[in-house]
Parts: C-alpha cells; sequence; structure tokens
C-alpha cells in the first residue's frame, strides 16, 4: 500500500463480480471527471476541504481498482483553470490536497519505495503556483521509465486551452519551416496535445453531473465512450466502478 493505492478493499460478491466483467473488453485509458466534493462535503456537515481530501481517498481506491481491471491508464480531473476563481480559503485548502500526495509520494521514491506509476501533469503549466510544479516536476521526472500504471493528472487544465496552445506551438513550427501546411491533418496535430505518448482514450466516466466541463475534448474521438455516474466522486463506489466498465463494453465499436 503506498499513498496512490489503497489495499484491496473488495468483498469476495465484487471480485466475483469483477471476474465476470473482466471476461470483456476492458478499457486500457479511462479519464476520470472527480466531481461533487463540495456536496458530498455538504452532506456530512464537514468543511469543504473534507470533500476534496475523501475525493483523493477514493481516486487512491479507483487507481487500485483500475490496477486490478487490467486498466493500465488513467487520467483524471484534479483541477481546471476556472477553478482558480473559487473562494481563496477553497483554493488554498484544495491545493494542499493536492500537494499533499506529490511531496509524499516524492518522499517514498527517496526511500527506495517504488508504486511503479508514472505520474504526468496535464495543463497550462505556467499557471502552476512555483513550489507546487516544483514538487510535481520532481515526481515526473522520478517516475519517467516506470510502467506498471499511468496517471495523469489534469491541473491548471482547460481542453480548449490545450488545443490552442497546440495550435500555437504547431503554428510556431510552421514559421521556422519544420513542418509544411500539407503535413497537417489529425494525426499529426495529436503529438500537440500533453499526454505523451498520445493514448487512445476509451472510457470517459463523468461523475457528479452531465457535462464534459472542457475535459479532454480532443481526445474524446468517434470510439470514445462517455458514461455518466450521477453519484458523487467520493460515493464512487466498485459497484459504480464495474457499471462504468460495462457501459463501456455495451457501446464500444
Ligand atoms: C470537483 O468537485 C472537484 C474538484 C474541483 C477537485 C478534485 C480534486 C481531488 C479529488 C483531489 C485529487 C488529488 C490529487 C493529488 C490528484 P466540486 O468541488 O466541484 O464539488 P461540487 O460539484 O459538489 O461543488
Ligand atoms: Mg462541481
Amino acid at each position: 500500500m503506498t499513498t496512490w493505492v489503497s489495499a484491496d478493499n473488495r468483498s469476495v460478491a465484487q471480485k466475483l463480480a469483477a471476474g465476470v466483467v473482466g471476461i470483456g473488453h476492458v478499457p486500457k485509458h479511462v479519464a476520470f471527471v472527480m466531481d461533487g466534493n463540495r456536496r458530498f462535503a455538504r452532506g456530512q456537515k464537514k468543511e469543504v476541504k473534507h470533500g476534496h481530501k475523501s475525493g483523493f481517498l477514493k481516486l487512491r481506491e479507483v487507481i487500485r481498482w483500475c490496477m486490478d481491471m487490467g486498466i493500465s491508464e488513467i487520467t483524471v480531473y484534479a483541477f481546471s483553470i476556472y477553478n482558480f476563481e473559487r473562494d481563496p480559503e477553497e483554493l488554498k485548502g484544495l491545493l494542499e490536497v493536492i500537494k499533499g500526495p506529490f511531496a509524499a509520494v516524492l518522499k517514498e521514491r527517496q526511500k527506495g519505495i517504488n508504486d511503479g506509476i508514472r505520474y504526468q501533469i496535464v495543463g497550462d503549466l505556467s499557471l502552476i503556483p512555483p513550489d507546487m510544479m516544483d514538487v510535481m516536476q520532481k515526481v515526473m521526472d522520478i517516475s519517467k521509465n516506470d510502467v506498471k500504471f499511468n496517471v495523469n493528472v489534469a491541473f491548471a487544465y482547460s481542453g480548449r486551452r490545450e488545443i490552442t496552445n497546440g495550435l500555437k506551438r504547431l503554428v510556431g513550427e510552421m514559421r521556422d519551416k519544420k513542418i509544411g501546411p500539407n503535413d497537417v491533418n489529425e494525426f499529426l496535430f495529436q503529438n500537440y496535445m500533453q499526454i505523451y505518448p498520445p493514448t487512445k482514450l476509451d472510457l470517459f466516466v463523468r461523475t457528479g453531473e452531465s457535462r464534459l466541463s472542457d475535459f479532454l475534448l480532443w481526445e474524446t474521438d468517434d470510439k470514445a465512450v462517455i458514461s455518466f455516474c450521477e453519484v458523487l466522486w467520493p460515493d464512487y463506489s466498485y459497484w459504480n466502478f464495474l457499471g462504468s466498465v460495462f457501459d463501456y463494453q455495451g457501446n464500444i465499436i
């Protein structure tokens, strides 16, 4: 058990059900919109920070569940560019909740404890507070050769901005004559998106609401399955998880 991966807490019935679902086609790359933390906190009559902490605890469980299911990569929406507009007190708490696990995994690595996960941050890195970016960069560097599982954390992220920034880079390279207008097509352009190497997104799970929320707009291609799950992220259960995979299996083409 490490900071980012919880112990296996599934019941016998859940393990049996997983065996059945696992016979079908399992997605390789899954995205999660982790929404509903504040509503969860309010429902428990606790402060907002408790909701975000519970959100991270759920993420640890989900990483364990994904590893056991044979999923190899997840991309999670931890913080959008719009979240900077939140109440300063909440913002401070949320940034602590996100920075803590990065600092903790760095400590583990320095002690020789390796969870095998490759961590990647995707987002407008220029907006990330320097102390936080420093820790995140160290985690990215130290884990860059790990292959057991990929965790892409979307932070200061916006899908529209990811596409716009990709376009800016492409235009710059065209100006420098590294590529010509005839080279441009969707296969080339995907290399200007941030998840590296660009892996096909199979399943997009959205908790809390029925909106895409400017998440992975390029990556949700013609075959990606979008699964809406009404529960609040901290309440997302193993049964909900199996339901999301089942939804994928019923909708792939
Ligand atoms: C949306 O719920 C959730 C967030 C803005 C934060 C998500 C972050 C985490 C779960 C922590 C992840 C930690 C790491 C280290 C990756 P909301 O605040 O919009 O809640 P609401 O919809 O009920 O208002
Ligand atoms: Mg919300």
